[in-house]
């Protein structure tokens, strides 16, 4: 089975085709962040407009690079949630008349599920059950995957995802959008110990993240050292910042295996591309016989290729949607029960 996935949640505009939810045959991404660059973010405005230039080319291509005509393909997926409403808009009502015109399923994508999707591309001998990190600009999320459709939260930012916190200081380390790229070369130069940063905390909820916290305290550490006209070490701020990231993500995940009883782990989401965080995560999981699947680079961003394959899955599991679907900037996951207490 082939399905067209579309992803337009953010600044990239995607489309793929993915046969069966694990083979990639095509995989386009129209990136706008150059764009956004000179604003150091994304305008929600001028996403929303670029999506609409690009989707038709975009999904043309992926056509085209697959060899495959619209009246091949099986389905339909697009991501509806969560994201900017006006730049997903683009994306479900270009999907919603493409399957109302070729008579196809239209099959709703929640885009953190689509992350997580992501390491089936690569790893195909991964099946739930899982725990999953899935760690991006707008979301950090551990969650049980029990089944292909099914996500229960164990914990979840209170406030900034990690993204967040790397974009921002990244911002105000001078470095250009999107930060975290950036943190993570200037890190390879740097000593993490320079720089002593504060370790978040929630009291009574050990699996729930904040990085609100370490945002500040990086950005008032700056402003500080501007207004006494210190030089701040970039590469060793950078290090402490990315080594302080990884750790809470590391410790976390690692603590939340233990007391639900998954050895396997998968990471996904843009910081998933992090090599401070990859090692870490990767270390703590040798040292317990864990088993640890992460995506490639290129498609630990946003994709439409992951958003087929978990079409493929959602399709698989009649989670299809007509022509009343509609987008939104915020969603629960599928199946989702925030005082979930299972384990396997
Ligand atoms: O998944 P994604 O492409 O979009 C969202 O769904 O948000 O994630 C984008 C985020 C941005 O915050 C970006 O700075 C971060 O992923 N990112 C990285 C790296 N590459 C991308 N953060 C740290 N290190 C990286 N190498
Ligand atoms: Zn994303």
């Amino acid at each position: 089975m082939r399905i067209l996935g579309i992803e337009s949640s953010c600044d990239e505009t995607a489309a793929a085709i993915v046969e069966d939810g694990r083979k990639i045959l095509s995989n386009v991404i129209a990136s706008q962040a150059a764009e956004h660059q000179k604003y150091g973010g994304v305008v929600p405005e001028l996403a929303s407009r670029r999506h609409s230039e690009a989707i038709l080319g975009v999904v043309r291509q992926a056509l085209d690079d697959s060899h495959m005509t619209l009246e091949e393909v099986d389905g339909i997926a697009v991501t509806f949630a969560p994201g900017l409403i006006g730049a997903l808009l683009v994306g479900v009502s270009y999907a919603k008349g493409l399957a109302w015109a070729a008579k196809k399923p239209l099959i709703p994508v929640h885009h953190t599920e689509g992350h997580a999707a992501a390491n089936y591309l690569l790893h195909p001998e991964l099946k739930p059950p899982y725990l999953a990190l899935i760690v991006s600009g707008g979301h950090t999320r551990i969650a049980a995957v029990t089944d292909y459709t099914t996500f229960q939260t164990i914990g979840r930012t209170r406030d900034d995802a990690a993204g967040e916190c790397f974009d921002k200081c990244a911002r105000a380390m001078q470095f250009p959008y999107p930060g975290g790229l950036h943190i993570d070369r200037a890190a390879q130069n740097g000593d993490p110990k320079a720089y002593r940063l504060p370790h978040t905390k929630i009291d009574g909820s050990p699996y729930d993240f904040s990085f609100s916290g370490l945002k500040t305290y990086v950005v008032n550490l700056l402003h500080h050292a501007e207004q006494c006209h210190e030089t701040v070490n970039r590469a060793d701020l950078a290090a402490a910042l990315q080594t302080q990231i990884a750790n809470v993500l590391t410790d976390k995940t690692i603590a939340a295996a233990e007391a639900y009883g998954y050895k396997t782990i998968a990471l996904s989401g843009g910081v998933s591309a992090n090599t401070g965080v990859r090692a870490a995560l990767q270390k703590a999981c040798d040292e317990r016989g864990y088993t640890l699947y992460m995506p490639s680079i290129a498609l630990c961003g946003d994709n439409a290729a992951m958003i087929a394959s978990q079409g493929y899955y959602n399709f698989l599991a009649g989670i299809t949607a007509d022509e009343s679907l509609n987008a939104m900037a915020s969603k629960e996951l599928h199946g989702e029960s925030v005082d979930w207490k299972g384990g396997i």
